[in-house]
């Protein structure tokens, strides 16, 4: 198929809108164990969704089809769940740790002479000819913030591609995590769309942590929460912003919606009244390419009066407030584990939401 008819998720801001609000949609039917039908469902309503087509008479909409996954970096979460997701569908899946059992890939191009034996084109070529979908985790250099903010890697396998590529969290955006928040979300009553949708306010938390770690996943959270028309708040250190382009896109999709996009120093302020917390530690983009900068940064920051950790004190200054992070969390670091007990956490929801965000993805790719 030519590439350009190809159904890859590199990112939501490249799909139409109405493929969002049906993924979103399929992603809460699955949720709710339907597997079909529309609506929000309870959150923790457990993953034992049944196979599309099961009793129905129908094949399994994944039936005689192959995803290859290509991890480039560690993985808990995304990795079972994107297995769960093609094996629930029917489908059969094959998951690739580059350099680990498999030949380490080369990138540029000039004459291999180094230690990677073969070429991600022709690799890509090879799992292309195998597989249905390809998904592929790879993170960001943290070192080429030209290449990182607009997935040039990610591009250049989609580019070699001839079969859908999915981002299993790339240099820039995790849509697989956005899908899958914005549903939780959807689920707790937040949008501006339903019978018992409220606006809301949710504050995108910057967190320590002690690595300057990618902004993939800030990115999408931001974008989960203004697509859905909450009104966004950023709340970071000086120097911490986040993509303009990205806050951009997230503007002009909150307003699309309802909703609102602002940024903050003043973690405090942010916090009161808020009815969502997503926390989530990324590094200083003006220091992409001075670590030792960075790393002054950081260490000026936490030496300073706001820790930026979240608290019990912190969320007991806002509505009650839902606490949402990706995962994986260090405790004591970027949050305390008695916020992570308190009943108002969801970040076990986020994790369950990815294997119905992913069941969504692969059936409209394959739909
Ligand atoms: N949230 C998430 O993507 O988790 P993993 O890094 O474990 O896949």
């Amino acid at each position: 198929m030519p590439e350009s008819e190809l159904r890859h998720l590199l990112n939501w801001n490249e799909v139409p809108p109405g493929t969002w609000a049906h993924c979103l949609d399929r992603t809460a039917a699955y949720a709710c164990g339907e597997g079909a039908g529309l609506g929000p469902p309870a959150v923790g309503a457990g993953v034992g969704a049944p196979v599309v087509g099961a009793g129905s008479g129908a094949p399994a909409v994944g039936a005689g089809r192959e995803v290859v996954l290509v991890f480039f970096n560690d993985s808990l979460r995304t990795r079972v769940s994107m297995e769960m997701a093609a094996r629930g569908l029917g489908a059969g899946v094959s998951t690739v740790v580059p350099g680990q059992g498999t030949w380490g890939f080369a990138w540029g191009p000039g004459a291999m002479t180094g230690g990677e034996a073969e070429h991600i084109e022709e690799a890509v070529g090879v799992l292309s000819r195998y597989a249905d979908v390809l998904g592929v985790r790879l993170f960001a250099s943290g070192t080429d913030l030209e290449a990182d903010r607009t997935d040039a890697r990610l591009r250049q396998i989609a580019a070699a591609a001839s079969v859908p590529v999915v981002n299993l969290e790339s240099a820039w955006y995790h849509p697989c995590q956005e899908l899958a928040d914005a549903a939780v979300l959807y689920s707790l009553g937040f949008g501006s769309e339903g019978e018992r949708a409220r606006r809301g306010k949710f504050v995108l938390s910057w967190a320590p942590h002690p690595r300057p770690l990618p902004m993939a996943v800030a990115n999408s959270a931001m974008m989960a929460a203004a697509r859905l028309g909450m009104d966004v708040t950023v709340a970071r250190p000086g120097g911490f912003g986040l993509d303009g382009a990205v806050m951009d896109a997230a503007r002009a999709a909150a307003a699309g919606s309802g909703g609102s996009v602002e940024e903050s120093s003043d973690q405090r302020a942010a916090f009161e009244g808020a009815d969502v917390i997503y926390a989530k530690g990324w590094g200083g983009m003006g220091r992409y390419d001075d670590p030792a900068a960075e790393e002054a940064a950081r260490t000026a920051l936490l030496s300073g009066p706001a820790s930026w950790r979240v608290t019990r004190k912190l969320m007991d200054s806002t509505r009650e407030a839902r606490f949402m992070h990706c995962l994986p969390v260090r405790r004591g670091v970027v949050v305390d584990a008695d916020v992570l007990s308190h009943p108002t956490a969801v970040h076990l929801d986020q994790a369950e939401y990815r294997l119905h965000a992913q069941k969504a993805i692969l059936e409209w790719i394959w739909s």
